[in-house]
């Protein structure tokens, strides 16, 4: 019996760690296909001047980066950050795109 509530803890791992790494991959693509490289960059890709966000996942909690991506006028405001173009709240975006693009940004800890 606890032979397979082990084996089955262990598969709800194991799919846990795949659909989170499925998301991270469809995160690239959304962040390429949303624009945001015209104002950031990832490993040397995108906006020279725009602001690296390689190794954000080691500086923001995934919370944080969705509000970002959700909020960024506020955020920016908390943190006293008034770099131009700002960036805008992206509220048109749906819950699973969001998802996407924060398991893929968290996944950048450099
Ligand atoms: C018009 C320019 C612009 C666009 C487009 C843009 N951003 Fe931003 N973003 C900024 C600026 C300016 C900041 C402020 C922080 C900075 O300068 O590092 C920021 C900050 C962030 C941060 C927090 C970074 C940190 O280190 O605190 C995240 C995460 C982020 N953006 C994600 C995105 C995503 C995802 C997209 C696309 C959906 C996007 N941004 C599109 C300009 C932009």
């Amino acid at each position: 019996m606890t032979r397979i509530a082990i084996v089955s803890a262990g598969l709800v791992l194991l799919w846990a760690a795949g659909a989170f790494a499925q998301d991270a991959a469809r995160g690239r693509q959304e962040f390429v296909d949303s624009k945001c490289l015209v104002c950031h960059q990832i490993a040397g890709e995108g906006n020279k001047k725009g602001a690296a966000l390689d190794g954000v996942g080691a500086k923001l909690t995934p919370d944080q980066i969705r509000q970002w991506i959700t909020n960024a006028p506020e955020m920016a405001a908390k943190a006293g950050i008034d770099r131009k173009p700002p960036m805008k709240a992206y509220t048109d975006f749906p819950k699973d795109k969001v998802d996407a693009l924060v398991a893929y940004l968290s996944s950048l800890k450099k």
